[in-house]
């Protein structure tokens, strides 16, 4: 037979490829170093939609061609997370160095996950950092996810599994008899819900404490709860406890929590997918002393580490349980003692996924590059830019603190006298919508206790204390010009 033509997709022209390859890195260069006076967001044209919704092209073109279609119809129409007022839900900014990792890894692109080669190493190398920066012991286990509900989920398997006798993973939920009843507050992530549903506990058994004032949970009424339920045959078997929730940055009261899941000995789990890192500033540090002593641990790294997304933490005190909750060897994932097929034990042993890209590059890069004390000043920076803010609102006779800020959530809203509710809401939606619509800034918003409001969160590293002065400011302005 004669040998078809060799194809291949690496590029006709290398040199061109290198000079296309250095333009996308200028232009990053050139983004990042401007992207203060850029506006946050801006609407992305009807045309510009249209043209991403077109079929899948039969013929490629030449790459620099395809660079500048991006450059037209992408580029332009970012989130805006990276930018400096970027405040809404809760986002991280990325840093340069943590985005050339991420093309590094991808450069390398080895599936990290199995075998002897450098990748598995960092990978392990950043699960023990996540140990050391969260107080937990060395032989606790670790895995690295695409972010905080996946971390919460894989802690959540280990805890189910784990429950009993362990036998869960063979024969299933039902053979346990009982039912499982997860603990958590009716401020905890939402994912904690979905992750029980997936895991076949049901959303009816997932028991939502009410929380105080500060939106933390009510450790009184966490046992009164479980007291109910041991009483009615059921079988309690975890509690979440949450370091910064989502609405407001609440701490539930870590350590009653822990002491009560020793009490009836239940699995105490953090969902630190936020604030969890808010450990590095001694402000939050003893508050948070208690995670060191959980069962289990979910943090991102794509929020407070300020690495580019995806990533997050899965940390588990026991590693027995961790493996056993995951690991499996087919014939084709067999591990040798030398050669590529050698190594450390493969990380599918540690969670769901098995084909795995190399997201630790980019943790390891970034804490080379400033050490854990630079991201203690980083965390306590926004920390101390949330306390300034609330502090403006609370000088500023038109707006009203909606909640006691913990950490780096400040909600607050305009707050006219002589508005109904409803008034207020409609306001504060338009002045949100407008601040975005304007790009001055991108706060999201909540509703607490029935009361719409605004919620700045703040895991931005570009973020100055002059831009809480210019929020405030253009909070009011935009709002004068609503009320007219
Ligand atoms: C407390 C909490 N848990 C879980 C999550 C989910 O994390 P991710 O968006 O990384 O999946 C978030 C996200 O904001 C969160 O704040």
């Amino acid at each position: 037979m004669n040998k078809p033509k060799n194809q291949t997709l690496d590029p006709q022209d290398w040199e061109a490829m290198r000079e296309l390859g250095n333009q996308m890195i200028d232009d990053l260069i050139d983004y990042w170093k401007g992207i203060r006076e850029e506006k946050i967001w801006r609407p992305i044209p009807e045309k510009v939609k249209n043209s991403l919704d077109v079929p899948i092209p039969e013929k490629g073109k030449d790459p620099t061609s395809v660079y500048e279609e991006f450059k037209e119809t992408i580029f332009p129409y970012n989130k805006g997370n990276v930018h400096p007022r970027f405040f809404a839900w809760i986002q991280g900014t990325g840093t340069p160095m943590g985005s050339f990792a991420d093309l590094l890894a991808s450069g390398m692109n080895p599936n990290t996950t199995i075998g002897e080669h450098s990748a598995m190493y960092v990978d392990r190398q950043v699960v023990n950092w996540c140990k050391e920066l969260m107080g937990f012991p060395n032989d606790a286990s670790g895995i690295l996810v695409s972010g905080g509900s996946m971390a919460n989920i894989t802690a959540l398997t280990v805890a189910r599994n784990a429950f009993g006798g362990g036998k869960i993973r063979e024969k299933g939920l039902l053979e346990n008899g009982r039912q499982l009843i997860l603990y958590c507050s009716t401020e905890t992530h939402a994912c904690i819900q979905k992750a029980a549903e997936i895991l076949g506990i049901g959303s009816q058994y997932v028991r939502k404490i009410p929380v105080n004032d500060a939106y933390e949970m009510r450790a009184d009424l966490l046992r009164k709860q479980i007291e109910e339920d041991l009483g009615s045959e059921l079988s309690p078997f975890a509690i979440v406890g949450t370091a910064g929730t989502v609405n407001t940055g609440a701490i539930d009261p870590l350590d009653d929590i822990l002491e009560i899941s020793r009490e009836y000995n239940l699995w105490f789990h953090v969902d630190g997918a936020y604030g969890a890192l808010a450990k590095l500033d001694l402000v939050y540090s003893d508050r948070l002393k208690a995670i060191e002593e959980a069962d289990s641990l979910a943090f991102d790294l794509h929020k407070w580490l300020y690495v580019p997304y995806e990533v997050g933490c899965t940390l588990i005190r026991d590693a027995k349980k961790h493996r056993d909750a995951f690991a499996n060897t087919p014939n084709y994932l067999l591990q040798e003692s030398r050669g590529l097929s050698g190594g450390l034990d493969s990380i599918n042993h540690y969670g769901f996924e098995l084909s795995r890209g190399f997201k630790a590059l980019k943790i390891w890069m970034s804490l080379k590059e400033h050490g854990r004390e630079k991201y203690a000043q980083m965390i306590a920076q926004n920390n101390r830019q949330a306390e300034y803010l609330t502090q403006l609102v609370l000088e500023n006779p038109n707006l009203e603190l909606m909640a006691p800020t913990s950490m780096s959530i400040t909600c607050f809203r305009m707050s006219p006298p002589n508005f109904s509710e409803e008034q207020i809401r409609d306001l504060n939606r338009e002045i949100l919508v407008r601040l975005q619509e304007e790009g001055i800034a991108s706060p999201s918003s909540t509703i607490l206790n029935g009361k719409y409001t605004l919620r700045i969160a703040n895991v931005n590293q570009r973020t100055q204390f002059e831009d809480m002065d210019l929020l405030v400011r253009e909070v009011i302005r935009i709002g004068k010009e609503i009320i007219g």
